[in-house]
């Protein structure tokens, strides 16, 4: 069955704009396993400017689903990483001045460096994902480097829905699918994540060789409206629509 990952992230945003300690991340992460969330998503970004380090611990220690720690590949990163030795760590590029993170990760131009970034990560026994765009060569670099896991960034599918361009949108899903069959074919888990709603996750949910979505912004948007737990579980039926 396709999992859904929940990405907490903006409940921590939500907290952060007051000070307080409420919304509570963890809070969340209960309610989101209780509708069905087969693994919780948190970005420590360097500037902390949502899930915070004691985040983290919390959700080390309370959590029952898996954690999917994302962040930046830097030296501070893998060191909390290796403390946390969360199941999963997913690379993403990371620039101070973005809203979301942009981009994928340029592993192709990283090769050496990211190679060598992710095996202690691996030994200390987290499933290493690196968020990347469809591109042949990215995904031939992930599986040349030992990756267990590539995330396709969904990002650029998305905006281009919104903007009613549905020929480039179109385009952008073939080359997602493609890139998912590719990276199934050289043994990589393929993941997607990045923009989804309930109107986009369908064609993504579809495209057979995708083990997880991740997804955060929207869920928690829409729990202003019905509530966290009815969104989540209105998202799972949605992906299960697209599978059936
Ligand atoms: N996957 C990755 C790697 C991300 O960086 C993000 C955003 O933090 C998401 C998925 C979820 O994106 P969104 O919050 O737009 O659903």
């Amino acid at each position: 069955m396709l999992r859904l990952g929940v990405n907490i992230d903006h409940v921590a945003t939500i907290r952060n704009a007051r000070g307080t300690p409420w919304p509570d991340p963890l809070r969340a992460a209960r309610i989101a396993e209780q509708a069905g969330a087969d693994g919780i998503t948190a970005h420590l970004r360097e500037d902390r400017r949502h899930i915070s380090d004691a985040d983290i611990d919390a959700l080390m220690a309370d959590l029952r689903l898996p954690l999917n720690l994302e962040m930046a590949a830097t030296a501070e990163m893998q060191q909390i990483a290796l403390r946390h030795r969360p199941h999963a760590v997913c690379l993403v590029p990371e620039k101070r001045e973005e809203r979301t993170t942009e981009g994928g990760l340029d592993v192709a131009g990283n090769e050496n460096y990211l190679a060598e970034y992710i095996a202690p990560l691996r030994d200390a026994g987290s499933r290493v994902s690196l968020f990347i765009g469809h591109e042949p060569d990215q995904i031939r670099a992930a599986a040349r480097i030992g990756a267990a896991v590539v995330e396709l960034h969904t990002g650029a599918y998305c905006d281009l829905d919104t903007e009613g361009r549905h020929a480039d949108r179109d385009a952008e899903l073939r080359g997602l699918r493609d890139g998912a069959a590719l990276a199934a074919s050289l043994g990589l888990e393929v993941h997607a994540g990045h923009g989804l709603t309930f109107d986009t996750v369908g064609p993504i949910a579809a495209i057979p060789e995708i083990a997880e979505l991740n997804i955060g912004h929207f869920l928690i948007a829409e729990s202003v409206f019905i509530g966290l737990g009815d969104a989540i579980r209105k998202m799972r039926r949605c992906m299960d629509k697209a599978r059936t």
